[in-house]
């Protein structure tokens, strides 16, 4: 016996406690170049100005490649290609397009392991989550959208649907590769092409993504990638040569964009951000209603437009609530985004972790209390224990500000009529839960509640055939379902 097994022998046989024991995922069966280039007009291109950036593993702090920056001469090219490649695209019989949606949606599952690895190491989501969320969702979005390319006129009897030409499509780093799903899939299933640009700290399955197109046999320029930051996005979004803009990001920049498109023309649909109000009433099933708070702030590291980060609770089970609460806390694993155990993985930036800590400092300055768990976090990369905040009040920043990350602002309420007043006190109107026995309570509430989409003794559940969106500053327009489709076409009689 080595040292090493030895002593490991002799803590089993000597120590009864219960012990961590790790699960990492391997990365054997991964394959990343160490520099990406542009894909356009289906092949990988350098980019003209020659210049390239850092995408790490926000776990680590390591660099995972290099990224091709795309300037304005790449924008040109890659909005010259889809434009081209319309042409032919939107002439294709439906048919043959719903094939290769089909084709692109079994090869993401196919290679689903692979994409689900890298998907955490460059964004430092908890590998189960991209292993049983994001990847399989993503795959779900081209089955469904795969399945309506032929059947548009079903789709919108009477009417006389028309693909709308050359897509810009602008998405996160929260949800890469299904942000990606959400727009290349209805876009292409309906004779669109399209110009993608995914976030600089998570470009990397949209690259790989960028292969399976290759693979999958689509017309070159369908699908183009470019990558970059703000500046590569604004030239997109500023193109002459664009139809549409599909934008998923933050409130501030989604202002600029509609600001900059206002009387071009362009069609768009903006998805920004929110701060949902979950509800949880006293009557409530309060151990699933705890699992739900859990589930709606801590998914994803609290980087979700929809996340619940606003918790209101009926004053008679306030206490215990919060007690369960911070109970459960307690036994979340923070660390490696690989490790299956792991319940909370990495900020996704350095950038992101200095506004979360920001708005732990603003809250303790607006004079909340703060709770946060005590389990240990790795020494280096960027990592955020989860934390709530209760004596908290509606004016607070923390309450009606979008932080992003693993963050809750408890308030309580007495009556209903209470409850929804305090939960629509917001600019954002994305997403909303409800925890109650009672039926006739979540339909007052639902219908009270001003947003796009509203879980009863749920929460965070997606699906590709329901349209997902929302009022106020929480964006334009829908995606999923029926109402995605119909923002890819226009609809004359
Ligand atoms: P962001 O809105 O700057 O980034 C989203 C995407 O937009 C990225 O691909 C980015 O490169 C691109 N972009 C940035 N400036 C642009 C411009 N002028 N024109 C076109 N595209 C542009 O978000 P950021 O700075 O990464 O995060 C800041 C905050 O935004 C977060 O703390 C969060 O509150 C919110 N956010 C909300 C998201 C959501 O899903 N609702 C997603 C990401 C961020
Ligand atoms: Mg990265």
């Amino acid at each position: 016996m080595d040292s090493q097994t030895n002593k490991l022998a002799f803590e089993l046989a000597f120590d009864d406690g219960w012990r961590y024991a790790p699960a990492p995922e391997s990365t054997d069966h991964i394959r990343l170049d160490k520099q990406y280039e542009l894909f356009i007009g289906g092949e990988f291109v350098a980019p003209q100005e020659g210049r390239y950036f850092p995408s790490i593993n926000p776990a680590t702090e390591e660099q995972l490649a290099s990224i091709a920056l795309a300037t304005a001469p790449d924008i040109d090219a890659a909005v010259a290609a889809a434009r081209k490649a319309y042409g032919k695209w939107s002439k294709v019989t439906a048919a043959e397009r719903g094939k290769l949606v089909y084709r692109l949606a079994r090869m993401l599952q196919e290679r689903s392991r692979e994409f689900a690895t890298i998907e955490s190491l460059d964004g430092g989501k908890p590998i189960r989550e991209s292993r049983d969320i994001d990847i399989p969702l993503a795959a779900a979005h081209f089955f469904y959208y795969a399945g309506w390319a032929d059947k548009l006129g079903y789709a919108f009897p009477g009417r006389t649907p028309r693909s709308l030409g050359v897509a810009a499509q602008i998405i996160p780093w929260n949800f890469p590769l299904l942000m990606l799903a959400w727009k290349i899939a209805p876009a292409i299933a309906c004779g669109n092409t399209v110009v993608l640009k995914p976030a600089e700290t998570t470009p990397l399955t949209a690259l790989k993504f960028a292969e399976l197109v290759q693979d999958a046999g689509l017309p070159p320029g369908v699908v183009n990638i470019v990558t970059g930051a703000g500046d590569t996005g604004a030239a997109l979004v500023n193109h002459p040569g664009v139809d549409k803009i599909a934008f998923t990001g933050s409130t501030d920049v989604g202002r600029i964009i509609q600001k900059a498109i206002a009387g071009t023309g362009k069609r768009y649909t903006l998805e920004l951000g929110g701060k949902a109000a979950n509800i949880i009433f006293a009557d409530a099933a309060i151990d699933q209603a705890v699992e739900g708070i859990v589930n709606g702030i801590f998914f994803n590291q609290g980087h979700v437009c929809c996340a619940g980060s606003r918790l209101f609770v009926q004053e008679s089970v306030a206490d215990e609530v919060v007690q369960k609460l911070r109970d459960r806390m307690e036994t979340l694993i923070i660390g490696d985004p690989l490790d299956k155990n792991t319940d909370i993985g990495a900020i996704n930036s350095r950038e992101q972790l200095e506004r979360i800590r920001s708005y732990l400092k603003i809250g303790e300055e607006e004079g909340a209390e703060m709770h946060q768990s005590s389990c240990p976090v790795p020494d280096r990369g960027y990592w955020c224990r989860p934390t709530i905040f209760t004596g908290v009040s509606q004016s607070n920043r923390i309450v009606q500000e979008e932080i992003f990350g693993p963050v809750l602002a408890v308030q309580t309420f007495r009556t209903l009529e209470e409850g929804l007043t305090k939960a629509n006190n917001t600019p954002y109107g994305l997403s909303g839960g409800v925890w109650t026995d009672k039926g006739a309570k979540i339909f007052k509430m639902t219908q009270g509640v001003r947003a796009g989409v509203i879980w009863a003794n749920t929460f965070n559940k997606f699906d590709p055939t329901s349209p997902f969106g929302g009022y106020k500053e929480s964006g334009v327009g829908r995606e999923g379902g029926l109402h995605g489709l119909g923002a890819y076409l226009s609809l004359e009689g």
